[in-house]
């Protein structure tokens, strides 16, 4: 985890910090402002409810001022009166009073209407012509009015709540004849009217909850309601307010059914929200990604300014676009590169000046090997063209040809070492190679007791190389060798592969060896501790050059007083993949 955090750019960083940020805000803030949405839509719901309570309540107040206002309206009735009083008061052959109360009955949009005598003794029911003479002083309607007084009330009759208004009957200004009641049936036919008002489902039940009527007509839709109120009312509201009888029981109640779509109105809020979060997330995440990458340019331009300088090119700068720290970032990173530059110029000028320094020493000591067997050279010819030297010419000759051909070696070695002439590679055999040079060593070593030992790992016997250049290296330091053992001692060359691809020649000698400073210098041109005419300070550095051009190493270790080692380093192939 830590590691895929570490590789990641600074931006991807950044990014993630703020989506994680933005994630905590989102466990924060949605169920708080869920809980904001859930409330005010549960007040909304609960205002919603209130005044459709009202509503109903006010409709029902409505349907009971109009009853009251009908049977006041009755009770002024002229035919109704004047038959009222012939039947009741003279026991009248006129006409019966029925004909006037059907006549209101079927004139207006009501249920019921009662007409009542002075002793309370029914007289015509519109509805039901053929009942009278029933005895209504029990009802409280009945003797309000009978006492003067206009009255409205709820009365649960055998075909459901009535809403029911009494009114007296004056035949003349104070004499009370009877009594006319109405009434409004609260069936399912007014409930429907009331449903289309207020858009709720309304139910009627009695004091033991049996539903009396409701707003839907349909028989299995009030089997459904009563379902619903014994199921605890599913997915509905009930608001309900209790009916009254005039003698202040409660005979029943009006149940207001609302669907409850709340649940569902806050879960579909719930989802607005949430997807309105996660696009609002996203789109500012991608923002600041967006910016982010530009304003981390610089910082890329810089990386990439310092891989280019860092491969040389010294003379690139980075663009400066912005005014802000990276800017300053930016400069600073161009100023280094300059320094750098005028660093590596005035390294590229030291190293000219080590050049010359070099080519003059290089020239200084040609001059020195060659001017001493020039100079004998000359010497003895002057001398033999005198005629001062009869007697030993042979030895002048001798002498002669001994420094001409010191010159010609040193002009020879010269030549390979400045020509560095390109390796003529073959199959060769590394056993040959060596046991051929010890040879031509043995020829020098003269009085000396120097024992030269060779161990070749077993399976290594070719090697692809120049054989005249590999040999003239072995006999380099083989001679170098036998030259730095003064009385005794060994030589041993070892040959072992190095890998697969490389194999190791090693010349390991007891001789006198090398301290730092020496052995810093072996492979300098003209770097030579021998005495003149014994070294020309060549032999190391032709060598190095020439297993340099075979693509291998030559290396040296020494500790002066002990003995040297030198490791010919060689490619057992070539690099177009030519094997032994
Ligand atoms: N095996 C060795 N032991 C000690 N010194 C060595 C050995 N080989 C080379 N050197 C030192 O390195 C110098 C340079 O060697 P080389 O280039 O062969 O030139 P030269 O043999 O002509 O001096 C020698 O003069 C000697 O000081
Ligand atoms: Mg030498």
């Amino acid at each position: 985890m830590k590691n895929i955090w570490l590789s990641l750019s600074i931006r991807h960083k950044l990014a993630s910090i703020i989506f994680l940020i933005v994630i905590a805000l989102i466990i924060i803030i949605f169920p708080v402002t869920s809980r904001i949405i859930k409330l005010s839509l549960l007040r909304q719901q609960h205002e919603h409810l209130t005044s459709i309570k009202n509503l109903v309540i006010k409709l029902f107040e409505d349907y009971q001022s109009k009853v009251t206002n009908y049977t006041r309206l009755f009770s002024n009735d002229r035919e109704l009166k004047d038959t009222l009083f012939y039947h009741t008061e003279l026991a009248g052959e006129r006409e019966h009073p029925l004909r006037a109360v059907e006549r209101l009955f079927s004139s207006f949009d009501i249920s019921s209407i009662e007409l009542i005598d002075s002793k309370g003794d029914v007289v015509a029911i519109a509805e039901k012509p053929a009942v009278f003479g029933q005895n209504r002083l029990s009802d409280s309607l009945i003797r309000r009015a009978l006492k003067g007084n206009v009255a409205s009330g709820i009365e649960l009759t055998d075909k459901g709540f009535l809403i029911k208004a009494s009114a007296p009957v004056y035949y003349n200004e104070n004499q009370i004849i009877g009594v006319i009641t109405s009434g409004i049936l609260l069936d399912n036919i007014l409930l429907s009217r009331i449903k289309q008002l207020s858009n709720t489902d309304i139910v009627v039940v009695d004091s033991k909850e049996t539903i009396i009527s409701s707003t839907n007509a349909d028989k299995t839709e009030i089997r459904n309601f009563s379902e619903l109120l014994k199921d605890n009312a599913q997915g509905y509201i009930i608001v309900e307010f209790p009916l009254v009888d005039m003698s202040g029981y409660t005979i029943g109640a009006i149940k207001i059914l609302q669907e409850n779509k709340l649940p569902e109105i806050i879960a579909r809020a719930h989802f607005v929200f949430f997807v309105l979060l996660v696009i609002i997330s996203f789109v500012s995440i991608s923002i600041l990604f967006i910016a982010l990458k530009k304003m981390m340019s610089p910082i890329v331009k810089l990386k990439e300014g310092a891989a280019i300088i860092g491969k040389g090119e010294f003379g690139y700068r980075i663009p400066v676009t912005t005014q802000d720290e990276f800017g300053e970032l930016s400069k600073s990173f161009n100023s280094m590169a300059q320094s750098l530059e005028n660093l590596h110029i005035m390294e590229e000028r030291l190293r000219q000046s080590e050049r010359f320094a070099a080519v003059g020493r290089f020239a200084a000591g040609i001059a020195h090997e060659i001017n001493n067997p020039i100079g004998n050279i000359i010497g003895i010819s002057k001398l033999m063209l005198k005629g001062e030297l009869k007697d030993r010419d042979k030895d002048d000759i001798e002498t002669i040809i001994k420094n001409a051909d010191r010159c010609a070696r040193i002009t020879r070695d010269l030549l390979m070492y400045s020509r560095q002439s390109l390796p003529n590679k073959e199959i060769i055999s590394v056993k040959e190679l060596v046991s051929d040079s010890i040879n031509a060593v043995r020829q020098k070593i003269n009085s000396k007791d120097i024992e030269i030992k060779t161990e070749i790992a077993d399976g290594l016997t070719d090697i692809y190389a120049d054989p005249l250049q590999i040999s003239q290296v072995l006999n380099n330091i083989l001679m170098n060798a036998v030259q730095s053992i003064e009385y005794s001692g060994n030589i041993t060359i070892e040959v072992m592969p190095l890998g697969k691809d490389m194999v190791d020649i090693v010349v390991t000698d007891t001789g006198c060896g090398m301290d730092e400073d020496v052995r810093r210098r072996v492979f300098d041109p003209f770097f030579t501790t021998k005495a003149v005419g014994e070294g020309t300070g060549l032999g190391l550095a032709i060598s190095y050059s020439i297993v340099q051009n075979h693509g291998g190493e030559l290396l040296v270790e020494s500790i002066k007083g002990q003995g040297s080692t030198f490791v010919v380093r060689l490619p057992l192939r070539d690099v177009d993949g030519q094997t032994v």
